[in-house]
């Protein structure tokens, strides 16, 4: 591990993360509520642009009304869709901020429809602390049942779902990983989930590791974070050896379905959860899955929202690659 405690970045990204995180801290309530007026004011959204903006056409879908449950569908308009895999996305945000419509991830969800390509359906989940744990794994499974059923406007008949990947960074790869465990058990009609993309996904447990430990000084990241946003997830009286947290940990039983489909995990090296994805990917490997790790040095926690990090766009090649690679047949 390198010494330093930040990587080289533009003055102008260094700026915007250091305020970033300063905005979060703000809205964590030291009682464990958000101020969700705080948030609203810079969590800027992005609308649904049926008229393609960018060679990407989007719009909202509904999944369920009572619980707000609904996603952002992406269309390329540069490929026939039939051919397009499709990618059921998890944003990041600690499960407690940020939306499908959130700019950041519009524009990330935008950036992959175009550049893998592929057709992207973007989970707006519940958030915690107000929908604590299992919320967001339930949010996700049913979103994967209702596109199964392919019953809503808008959805391209010739769409294939028999090339499905789930994806997320951050908390997002978590849910990802968790909605790809209850997938593995269930008899979809048409949808297949063939692989896992987890993008510096959000795990952990009791144990403080050294990435955590001397990687005090990190952007958006910190023990102090971290603990608050498992706090807010998890039920009463649990703690985060719970296996929606620690994976492979003493809680878990370590067992994923037969079915549990291949995973790549990216992992950066400014980022103090990098151990606890190492050690995700070695369990996925463990159980006997077939796992990839891509790790960038130079990489912070969030590296991938920004198109002007090389590592941004070695990102998506990879994924390209994995996509490309489970695509074939076996
Ligand atoms: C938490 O703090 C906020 C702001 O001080 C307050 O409005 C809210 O009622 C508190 N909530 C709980 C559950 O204590």
């Amino acid at each position: 591990m390198t010494t330093t405690s930040a990587p080289q970045l533009p003055c102008k990204l260094r700026f915007l993360l250091f305020i970033l995180s300063i905005l979060l801290d703000a809205a964590r309530r030291p009682n464990g509520t958000v101020n969700r007026r705080l948030m609203s004011l810079f969590d800027f959204k992005a609308s649904p642009s049926p008229k393609p903006t960018n060679r990407v056409k989007t719009s909202d879908v509904m999944v369920d009304h009572s619980r707000n449950l609904w996603f952002r569908f992406y269309i390329p308009t540069t490929t026939d869709a039939a051919k397009l895999p499709v990618i059921i996305y998890f944003h990041g945000g600690g499960f407690v901020f940020f939306s499908a419509n959130s700019k950041p991830y519009d524009d990330l969800c935008k950036r992959l429809a175009l550049e893998l390509p592929a057709v992207v359906i973007s989970v707006n989940y519940r958030l915690a602390p107000e929908h604590p744990y299992p919320a967001q794994y339930d949010d996700g499974f049913d979103v994967l049942k209702f596109v199964d059923a392919t019953n809503f406007e808008g959805f391209p008949s010739e769409l294939d779902i028999s090339r499905c990947f789930l994806a997320g960074d951050s908390a997002g790869g978590n849910v990802a990983h968790h909605v790809a465990v209850k997938a593995s058990d269930h008899e979809f009609s048409k949808m297949k989930v063939i692989g896992v993309i987890g993008i510096q996904p959000f795990f952990g447990g009791e144990e403080r590791t050294e990435s955590e430990t001397k990687l005090t000084k990190a952007l958006l990241i910190t023990l102090k974070r971290t603990d608050w946003y498992w706090k807010a997830l998890l039920p009463e009286g649990t703690d985060r050896d719970h296996p929606v947290v620690h994976v492979f940990g003493p809680q878990s039983d370590g067992v994923l379905g037969k079915k549990f489909p291949a995973t790549i995990v990216f992992m950066g090296g400014f980022d103090p959860l990098q151990d606890w994805q190492k050690r995700y990917y070695e369990g996925l490997k463990k159980a006997g899955k077939e796992a990839y790790l891509v790790e960038y040095p130079n990489s912070f926690h969030g590296f991938y929202c920004f198109p002007e990090l090389k590592e941004s766009s070695l990102l998506i090649e990879e994924v390209k690659d994995f996509i490309e690679k489970q695509s074939a047949p076996h």
